[in-house]
């Protein structure tokens, strides 16, 4: 029994096709079954949530291998009352990586990031490194890999550039000069399934895989990506961090909730997540990714 967590996000998604295709049997710990859409009936599911570790024991039972792809990059629940960044990915794994070794857990995949720190300025990235610590210091085989940005077509990133290139100009926090290796979510699936598999070098032992697409282009190149994609060109106007910051503050106190992104999810954007292996830990577990401009079809 595999026990995947993460299964509605754009790499869960992706892997999970694959192993329903493969008539693996599956445990799916979700928070709302209905986001799983025709899979549900192809799974088991646990209902869970990364802020509730009870949840996580029910989960586990007679479970051989855990892929843990779940995390958030926002704080979720209500201010003062919810779950912060830190303790859903950080702790909330470290508590999972514990309930699998209660349980008897053999194998943990799991996703880190690229640029996970613990003196990261973003928190999000500050999490996966205690998250990191918690795998790699278990008594379970892991394999982690770390991906720069994963996207996918219709993505929240993509989606969200479409939506401005309505406007003349569209704006971008700060000044775009962050560099990634964009990796396609159908991409870091296959690398995730050759390790389920025990195919390329993946026989080796626990280890780490950085994940990188075969191309290394800055925040704002990616910006344009998107909005060539939409079928647009736009000139692109950068904002500074100064203004965006405290605009994007008020603008969730007004609403109420977060107003086109978080300042977490810029600050996260300023913060170059490459890797000078680039293709090669994919191109280990036999996985050539492709090019981001390739997958969404632009000239
Ligand atoms: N996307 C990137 O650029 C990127 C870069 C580096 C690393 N990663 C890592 O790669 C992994 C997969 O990323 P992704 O882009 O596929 O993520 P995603 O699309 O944002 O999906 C996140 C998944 O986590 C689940 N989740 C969120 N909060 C949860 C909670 N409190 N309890 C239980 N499940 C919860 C979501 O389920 P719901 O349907 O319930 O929301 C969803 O299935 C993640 O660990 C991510 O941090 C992603």
């Amino acid at each position: 029994m595999i026990l995947l967590t993460g299964a509605t996000g754009l790499v869960g998604a992706a892997v999970l096709r694959r192993l329903t295709r493969s008539a693996a049997q599956v445990r799916c710990l979700v928070r709302d079954p209905r986001q799983l859409g025709d899979q549900r009936v192809n799974v088991q599911i646990a209902l869970g949530d990364l802020a509730e570790p009870q949840s996580f024991r029910h989960a586990l039972r007679g479970v051989e291998t855990v892929v843990h792809l779940a995390a958030s990059i926002r704080d979720q629940g209500e201010p003062g009352r919810g779950c912060s960044i830190e303790e859903l990915n950080g702790v909330g794994t470290w508590r999972l990586v514990e309930g699998a070794e209660r349980a008897g857990v053999k194998r943990l995949l799991f996703i880190s990031s690229l640029g996970a720190s613990t003196l990261s300025s973003a928190r999000f990235l500050r999490a996966k490194a205690m998250a990191e610590e918690a795998v790699v210091g278990s008594g379970l085989d892991y394999t982690v890999f770390a991906p720069s940005a994963v996207y996918a077509q219709g993505d929240a990133f993509l989606r969200l550039f479409a939506r401005l290139s309505l406007l003349p100009v569209v704006p971008l926090s700060g000044r775009g000069e962050a560099l990634f290796q964009p990796i396609w979510a159908e991409d870091v699936a296959e690398c995730v399934m050759a390790v389920i598999n025990g195919g390329g070098e993946s026989g080796l032992g626990s280890r780490r895989y950085e994940l990188g697409g075969p191309e290394t282009i800055s925040y704002a190149e990616m910006v344009d990506l998107a909005i060539r994609a939409a079928g647009r060109r736009r000139s692109v106007v950068s904002v500074p961090l100064g203004i965006c910051e405290p605009a994007l503050r008020v603008a969730q106190l007004v609403a109420g909730r977060p107003v086109v992104a978080t300042q977490d999810e810029v600050a996260l954007l300023e913060v170059t997540m490459t890797t000078p292996r680039g293709t090669a830990d994919a191109q280990a577990l036999g996985v050539s990714p492709r090019a981001m401009a390739a997958v969404l079809g632009i000239e």
